[in-house]
């Protein structure tokens, strides 16, 4: 596991900001050693140094600042074949998961590329960059795009993803969303969905994290499957991986639009036909 292999732009604090609190502690620790300080000095810089070497080790092991993310679940795009939209594929990390877990896939990454994220020089050049240290450049292609208004056609996809996106989004940004990837997808295409959980994870690494719904209920499993299901998807599969939820979801065959489909065809085939009859 090479940590330094992909620079996806995350800010030093957030990958290695634990090394100041190591340094700190760890000098404390061990001039209070040296200089027989009461015991308790020793032990809060204990905790010092213990919390900071979890914290690193969780931003860097577990959630995995600086390493293409791990799919949350082996049903998505279980063909391992076709075209997946990325949406809001910022420098990369959840495209590489694709492109490397599914290795006959290809992804067209959207994003705005807008705004501040946490990614220094956001941009697609540095997801391009990124793909070609995994050498899987020749099956990606990153757009600039509004995920609430996709360039992109109809039922061209076969798969989307949006990860720790979605939930930076207000309500009527979110169904935008929604109703785009549903809109590109093909038929029976599936939507995989992923969002921050602040769980033990996050508020061990971050105890004073405070963004995603860190003191409401924003991270709750049954507000995304409702919502995506108001989009028009059933919703297949929904779990937690460390410091984040994923929705599975797949469009589905709906009757609702047969029918529309069908009184358009008979008021289009037929009319003209009864008319001429009478
Ligand atoms: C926290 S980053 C996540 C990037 C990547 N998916 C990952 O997991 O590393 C959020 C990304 O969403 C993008 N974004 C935010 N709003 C967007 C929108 N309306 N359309 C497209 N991209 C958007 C940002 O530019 C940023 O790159």
């Amino acid at each position: 596991m090479d940590l330094f292999k992909y620079e996806f732009g995350y800010g030093w604090l957030y990958n290695y900001g634990h090394l100041l609190p190591i340094a700190v502690s760890g000098v404390l620790l061990l001039v209070a050693w040296r200089s027989e300080w009461p015991r308790w000095v020793r032990a809060v810089a204990g905790v010092g140094v213990a919390w900071g070497v979890a914290g690193l080790l969780i931003v860097q092991l577990v959630l995995r600042f600086n390493l293409p993310m791990m799919l949350p679940t082996e049903s998505f795009l279980a063909s391992g074949q076709g075209t997946v939209l990325d949406g809001g594929a910022g420098s990369g990390r959840s495209s590489l998961m694709v492109l490397l877990e599914r290795p006959q896939a290809k992804v067209i990454g959207v994003d705005l590329y807008e705004g501040d994220y946490g990614i220094g020089d956001n941009g697609p050049e540095r997801l391009m960059a990124n793909a070609r240290r995994a050498g899987v450049a020749e099956r990606v292609e990153a757009r600039v795009g509004d995920l609430r208004d996709l360039p992109l056609e109809d039922e061209s996809l076969d798969g989307a993803i949006s990860a720790f996106v979605i939930d930076h989004m207000g309500r009527e940004s979110r169904d935008k969303a929604f109703a785009e990837i549903h809109r590109v997808l093909r038929n029976d295409g599936q939507f995989l969905l992923v969002v921050v959980n602040p769980d033990v994870w996050i508020r061990t690494a971050w105890p004073f994290f405070v963004h995603h719904g860190y003191w409401g209920s924003s991270g709750s499993h049954d507000r995304w499957q409702s919502e995506v299901e108001s989009a028009g998807f059933e919703v297949e599969e929904r779990d937690t991986i460390p410091g984040a939820l994923y929705v599975l979801a797949r469009k589905t065959f709906s009757p609702a639009r047969l029918t529309r489909a069908s009184s358009r065809v008979s008021r289009v085939t037929l009319e003209p036909l009864r008319a001429l009859s009478d």
